[in-house]
């Protein structure tokens, strides 16, 4: 066992970890925050996305113990005591899941993004322009997936809040 220091949704966590667990099950089964969810295990879905340090990475490919000082964002920590994030708020409205299997991790992915696109940072689509359009947000949401298909209302609220910030 490792010993592990991290900061998760802003609160200051010690604890000991086997070198072999991932983020995500040191944040789902030890630390009892099952928001973040397993989907495949294997990088393919991102139902497992968190931010950490201010960048989303699939959680489910990390090693809890390479995180030693790591700030981490999951989906508990995105509202705060004014409500919803813009970002829940907006999903909600626009009906932007079905089952909310895949929406900690398509939350956590938008926050990201949105971040992303404030720092200018091109995609694959913009290359080197930075430009808001819906084939960019699809773009940039790619490594998440939806099984019950509702990625026109989840663009569609990510674009929404995308507007409303510039
Ligand atoms: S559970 Fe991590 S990418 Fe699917
Ligand atoms: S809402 Fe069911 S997988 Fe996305």
């Amino acid at each position: 066992m490792y010993p592990l220091q991290l900061t998760i949704n802003g609160k200051a966590h010690e604890t000991n970890v086997d070198p072999r667990v991932s983020l995500l099950d040191l944040l789902r089964e030890n630390l009892g925050l099952t928001g973040s969810k397993k989907g495949c295990d294997h990088g393919q879905c991102g139902a497992c996305t968190v931010i950490v340090n201010g960048r989303r990475i699939n959680s489910c490919l990390s090693l809890a113990v390479s995180h030693d000082g790591d700030e981490v964002t999951t989906i508990e920590g995105m509202a705060s005591d004014d409500g919803l994030s813009p970002l829940q708020a907006a999903f909600v409205r626009h009906d932007a899941f079905q089952c909310g299997y895949c929406t900690p991790g398509q939350i956590c992915s938008a926050t990201a993004l949105l971040e992303e696109l404030e720092r200018g940072e091109p995609s694959v689509v913009t290359k080197e322009r930075v430009e808001l359009a819906d084939e960019e947000i699809r773009e940039r949401m790619s490594g998440n997936l939806c099984r019950c298909g509702a990625y026109n209302n989840i663009i569609d609220a990510i674009l929404e809040v995308a507007e409303a910030r510039a």
